[in-house]
């Protein structure tokens, strides 16, 4: 019996992602308000969540332990420091060896092939806490985030309701930007990417987002540019992440002065003409550079429930991948 695994927002179908939405939704109307669902307590009780971690981590760390507990699991944490992965043993020993004894892998891992060698070998679900491609914990708060902040119009079990919403992210084309897009695609937001030349999300990654909207009856539209003013043009949120993503150290100095003019500011989102009522976005954590402190700490910025909701996301990942075994149902 092969386990299912969380690898990118791709592994889900439209409906199985909503789902995961509204279920982070509702866990977080109901436990904030004193009422926590039969269906989550205990629900990870004498299970053990391995978190392998070879990167820092501030809210997927801080989320997955707090989400762990809150269904009566136990967290484990295990840093680059704390065990071989990767630098003594090998993925495939590691990946036998914890999966023998835990209920779960939640991998912070660099390359996208490290997590997937993983997934392979694990006899558990082993759920993506980041890679250089994909950030599926994040982009399930983040949806959450949006479902929150626009109110959604009617939907079916395979849509949040958000359908013609337009996103703009102005900055890298890196790991988050890909699940968010990828997202997007399949909920019907539309989603105009500004880089730099030379910065563009790569080929084969525009296919997976497009194929993200095979079979959806309103997919999102991928759109993208070396113009942060059109990309701005006409949108509902403007969202962006670090100029240099964690591995990418050596590159600082050249990336700071190629994304020069990307920086998010309130005088980009007028010059370009975003919609009255735009927000703003960021996975976090954040530098100056790519955003402004008058956007950033505006009552436009979203950031902070957005980093709240990476709690509920985690619950309702766990919830999906652990304890329903990859069954993704209301
Ligand atoms: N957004 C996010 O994943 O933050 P951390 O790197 O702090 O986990
Ligand atoms: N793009 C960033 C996201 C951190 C949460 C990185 O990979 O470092």
């Amino acid at each position: 019996f092969a386990p299912r695994h969380l690898l990118s927002i791709a592994d889900l179908t439209p409906a199985e992602f909503a789902t995961l939405v509204r279920n982070a939704a509702s866990h977080k109307r109901a436990i904030k308000s004193g009422a926590i669902p039969q269906s989550l307590i205990g629900s990870l009780s004498g299970k053990t969540v391995a978190m392998m971690f070879n990167k820092r981590s501030t809210r997927t760390r801080v989320s997955t332990e707090a989400a762990a507990v809150q269904m009566g699991g136990h967290p484990m944490f295990l840093g680059k420091e704390d065990i071989q992965l990767g630098v003594n043993e090998s993925l495939y020993d590691t990946s036998v060896v914890i999966s023998s004894m835990v209920s779960c892998i939640v991998a912070r891992v660099a390359k996208h092939s490290d997590v997937a060698d993983l997934a392979q070998h694990s006899t558990v679900p082993v759920i993506n806490a980041l890679c250089d491609s994909f950030h599926p914990l994040q982009i399930i708060a983040d949806f959450l985030t949006i479902y929150e902040s626009f109110t959604p119009k009617a939907h079916t079990v395979s849509s949040l309701g958000l359908e013609g919403l337009k996103i703009a992210w102005v900055g890298d084309a890196n790991n988050v930007l890909f699940d968010l897009a990828i997202g997007a695609t399949k909920m019907g937001v539309d989603i105009h990417v500004a880089t730099p030349k030379g910065y563009e999300i790569p080929a084969a990654m525009v296919d997976i987002i497009q194929r993200a909207g095979d079979g959806v009856t309103h997919a999102g539209k991928l759109i993208q540019t070396n113009v942060p003013e059109e990309a701005v043009k006409d949108a509902d949120l403007l969202v962006t992440d670090t100029w240099v993503s964690m591995g990418q150290e050596e590159e600082a100095k050249k990336r700071m002065k190629a994304f020069e003019g990307f920086q998010i500011t309130a005088d980009l989102a007028k010059r370009g003409g975003a919609k009255e009522h735009w927000k703003f976005m960021h996975c976090l954590p954040r530098h100056p550079e790519e955003v402004s402190d008058e956007v950033f700490y505006s009552p436009r910025s979203l950031v902070f429930p957005e980093a709240e909701n990476r709690l509920w996301a985690a619950i309702s990942a766990l919830e999906g991948f652990v304890v329903n075994k990859g069954k993704i149902v209301e």
